[in-house]
């Protein structure tokens, strides 16, 4: 059984879909043991909490400098011994020290079709005003290894999702939940819980896939 540990930082509804893909069988061979948020506020605890299982805040506002939050967020993540990090909604830039401890082991969603709209400053909302502002007429949703850069890491899945006419960002950005991430963030963690995802050359492998299996 995979250990999974949740990194969030807002609503969670990765995290939701995470959740009910587990209770559906639609992901075997894996368990959610602990969401960490470095939010107080994020409704992704609650999320936790209603499902029965741990959820701690780790602030930096609650520790003297970025280097005491960072050991404190790395500790709570390895004391629940996880086999795979899930960064779902997370806005913590992870440091190095734990990119490394967790190589090949720590995923995370994008909301747009790596390598366009990443990198610095594109996160969240901000990412799908500037695919509305290029005009593009295609984005969608990236799952991808976490490495030392942002967003560079190998690629697992992605889904497109066509913008349409009138979209606001907050319009997208639930388009592109609806119809890329909460489809891909649990395939790829089935696919990974039921070791089919291999990295070579800092490419992902996956054996036997068909695009859209749960
Ligand atoms: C999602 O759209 C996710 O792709 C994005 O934040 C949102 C979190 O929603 N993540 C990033 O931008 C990471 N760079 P959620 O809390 O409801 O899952």
């Amino acid at each position: 059984m995979l250990r999974i540990a949740v990194l969030v930082s807002g609503g969670g509804t990765n995290l939701q879909a995470i959740l009910d893909a587990i209770d559906s069988g639609k992901i075997t061979n894996a368990e959610v043991v602990g969401v960490l948020s470095n939010n107080p506020n994020a409704y992704a605890l609650e999320r936790a909490r209603k499902h029965g299982i741990e959820a701690v805040c780790v602030s930096p506002r609650d520790y003297p400098t970025r280097a005491a939050f960072e050991e404190a967020y790395l500790a709570q993540t390895e004391s629940w011994t996880p086999g795979l990090v899930v960064l779902a909604g997370c806005m913590v830039v992870i440091p190095e020290k734990m990119v490394n401890a967790f190589k090949n082991r720590m995923i995370n969603i994008h909301p747009a079709l790596i390598p366009s709209f990443c990198g610095k400053g594109y996160y969240g909302l901000h990412v799908h005003e500037k695919v509305l502002e290029r005009g593009v007429r295609v984005t969608g949703a990236t799952v991808h290894f976490v490495d030392i850069g942002t967003d560079t890491g190998p690629i697992i899945l992605q889904k497109a999702v066509y913008v349409q006419e009138g979209d606001t960002p907050e319009i997208l950005q639930r388009r592109v939940m609806e119809q890329a991430e909460w489809k891909i963030m649990p395939e790829a963690i089935n696919l990974i819980a039921n070791g089919r995802v291999s990295v070579e050359d800092g490419k992902v492998k996956i054996s036997n896939y068909t695009f859209g299996e749960i």
